[in-house]
């Protein structure tokens, strides 16, 4: 998986690369948009290519097409039209906003998607985006249910809401609110509540940023806490934000985000603040 993912985000031309140039067939019981987006969608897009989960030998597996996959270190949600982790909620222009400025106004992409985003579907037009969405709203939505609720301790609590105080909420907002376009929104996101919280500690390891697009330019920035922040501090804020205003999900352990810290390119906590010399 590794060794594709690189790849893939090596070749800044893939559009060109992985374009599948088999002739398309025209569902007729289907309307001219939906066929459209259907084209898109496998073809030049190829949305599948990060969102459909692959089988041993590298292909993709076409009962969970579009259900979400692992990507080394980002996970590409389920964007089947199931409420709960896909874009049941979203209509087709929310998602045509998303696909063409980096951000729905809430949900602010990142990694893969936000290089996505950069290089190419900010440079679809309108209709095509749009029918891209008439496309994935039609797909039957995955059986993947919401993941049961932690319960954090208080003392776990009030500590970690003194670290997203400190360190998290000028960008994404003293009550998880975000920055309309700029900086993901937690309250209310339920992107941030997956069972899989690959991205999420991602974020905190590595920081990660928002998409350059021509409609969203400030293309915000998140530094990395690793230096700063052990395992279960990482996971104690990640559960924190997950579990406050009105969120709930299941709980991220010191042990996955060891396991992300051992990925290439993330830092240790250092031991001793630098910044003793000045007191
Ligand atoms: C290079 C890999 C890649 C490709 C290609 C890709 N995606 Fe994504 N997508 C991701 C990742 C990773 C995320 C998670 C981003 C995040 O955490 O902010 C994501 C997030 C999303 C989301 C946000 C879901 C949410 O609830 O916040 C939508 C919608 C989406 N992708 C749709 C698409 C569509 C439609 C296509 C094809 C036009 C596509 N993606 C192509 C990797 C990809
Ligand atoms: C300087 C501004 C800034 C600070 C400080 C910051 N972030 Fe971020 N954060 C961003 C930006 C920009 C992104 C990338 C775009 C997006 O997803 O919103 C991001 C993305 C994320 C994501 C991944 C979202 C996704 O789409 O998958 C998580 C989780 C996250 N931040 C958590 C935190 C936490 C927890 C803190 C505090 C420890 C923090 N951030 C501090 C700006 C910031």
């Amino acid at each position: 998986m590794n060794f594709l993912y690189n790849i893939r985000l090596a070749i800044a031309g893939w559009d060109m690369l992985f374009f599948d140039n088999t002739q398309y067939i025209t569902e007729v019981t289907q309307s001219e948009d939906w066929n459209r987006g259907k084209y898109l969608t496998d073809g030049p897009a190829h949305c599948g290519t990060c969102h459909t989960p692959r089988n041993l030998l590298g292909g993709e597996r076409t009962d969970d097409y579009m259900q979400g996959a692992l990507l080394g270190t980002w996970y590409a949600p389920d964007i089947t039209p199931n409420p709960h982790t896909g874009i049941g909620n979203w209509s087709v222009d929310r998602l045509t906003t998303y696909l063409q400025t980096g951000s729905d106004g809430f949900a602010v992409a990142a990694g893969p998607m936000a290089e996505a985003v950069e290089h190419s579907f900010q440079y679809y037009s309108t209709p095509d985006l749009q029918a891209i969405g008439t496309y994935l709203k039609s797909l039957a939505a995955s059986d993947h249910k919401p993941g049961k609720p932690m319960i954090m301790s208080e003392a776990a609590s009030a500590n970690a809401a003194l670290g997203y105080e400190v360190n998290c909420y000028a960008c994404h907002g003293l009550e998880g609110e975000g920055i309309e376009g700029m900086v993901t929104a937690f309250a209310g996101n339920h992107r941030m509540l997956s069972d899989d919280p690959t991205n999420l500690i991602h974020a905190m390891l590595m920081g990660t940023r928002a998409p350059h697009t021509e409609a969203r330019q400030a293309a915000a920035g998140m530094p990395s806490f690793a230096w700063k922040m052990s395992d279960q501090e990482v996971a104690d804020i990640l559960n924190y934000v997950r579990n406050s205003w009105g969120n709930g999900a299941p709980a991220v352990t010191a042990n996955q985000v060891a396991e992300m810290r051992a990925a290439p390119g993330a830092h240790e906590k250092l031991s001793a603040p630098k910044t003793q010399a000045l007191q």
